[in-house]
């Protein structure tokens, strides 16, 4: 088949790179509450069908060689599969979240109890943040979302933590309310950086700030992004994405990827995918 479409001139080689990720198996999921656009309390979900798709994910990640540690689930805290927003783990500092809405404050100190079982040197935050969810490295940097959850003075607080620079991002449409709803960042290795992104889900100047940043970046659409397709987690040549994302599908592969396709349909009822199950453990 000739493809018509653009390719990159030189495709870099792409190369994966071990992962350790924390996970939390969805035995309490359910939607109780409405916190984002994509939760309906009124829609029934189905914990038996979050769990056997949720297990794809994990032997998915055990399958490419991935060290997968498990947090224990608590009863009455639903949308703690979504590890994520747990905190935000580099060089062996955990970055401990506090949340926006009541609903999940809890989760906080419980994923803060893991962290420091672990081994962690953990930090407790003063300011409103939704770790990973808002947070992603990429190179020697820190993309910081801001707008819906993350307050941005998290963003001078992660700064202070971990001495990076930090690159603030504003989110403006509420139903990409975390950061890796909108970014997908497929390669973090220092010099060989390379994200996508959903343009439309960031105010003018915080687009102005990728391209100048990612002028290669992977540009997803609308219908991907809106099936959580961007909620994705690779590991430099892997990448595990929404099933139902085939443009993006497509995309990665023109760019030298591996993408590997599952169906999170019931995780979607609460607002999250592939990324927000996934805490990825920088030690
Ligand atoms: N129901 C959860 C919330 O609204 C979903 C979190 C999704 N997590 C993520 N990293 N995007 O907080």
């Amino acid at each position: 088949m000739i493809r018509t479409d653009e390719q990159p001139a030189t495709r870099p080689e792409r190369r994966p790179t071990g992962r350790s990720v924390l996970m939390c198996r969805p035995e309490y999921f359910t939607v109780v509450y409405r916190i984002n656009p994509w939760m309906n309390p009124a829609q029934p979900t189905d914990t038996g069908r979050a769990l056997a798709q949720w297990q794809v994910l994990y032997d998915t990640y055990v399958g490419l060689g991935y060290d997968v540690q498990l947090i224990e689930p608590i009863d009455g805290l639903p949308d703690m599969v979504y590890a994520a927003n747990g905190g935000f783990v580099i060089d062996g500092i955990a970055y401990g979240a506090r949340f926006t809405h009541p609903e999940r404050q809890a989760e906080g100190p419980a994923y803060m109890r893991w962290f420091r079982e672990a081994g962690l040197d953990v930090r407790v935050p003063a300011e409103i943040n939704e770790g990973e969810g808002d947070f992603l490295l990429v190179g020697d940097a820190i993309l910081a979302g801001t707008g819906f959850r993350s307050d941005s003075r998290s963003h001078e607080e992660l700064a202070a933590i971990f001495g990076r620079e930090v690159v603030s991002l504003r989110l403006v449409n509420p139903s990409f309310y975390h950061l890796d709803t909108a970014v997908a960042v497929l390669d973090d290795t220092p010099g060989r950086e390379h994200i996508a992104y959903l343009p439309s889900a960031f105010d003018e100047a915080s687009v102005a700030v990728l391209q100048a940043r990612f002028p290669d970046a992977v540009i997803v659409n609308e219908a991907d992004a809106a099936v959580l397709g961007l909620n994705s987690f690779s590991d430099g040549y892997n990448v595990v994405i929404a099933s139902r994302a085939k443009d993006f599908e497509r995309q990665l592969l023109d760019h030298g990827y591996h993408p590997i396709g599952v169906d999170l349909s019931e995780l979607l009822l609460g607002g999250g995918g592939v990324k927000c199950a996934t805490l990825e453990l920088r030690r």
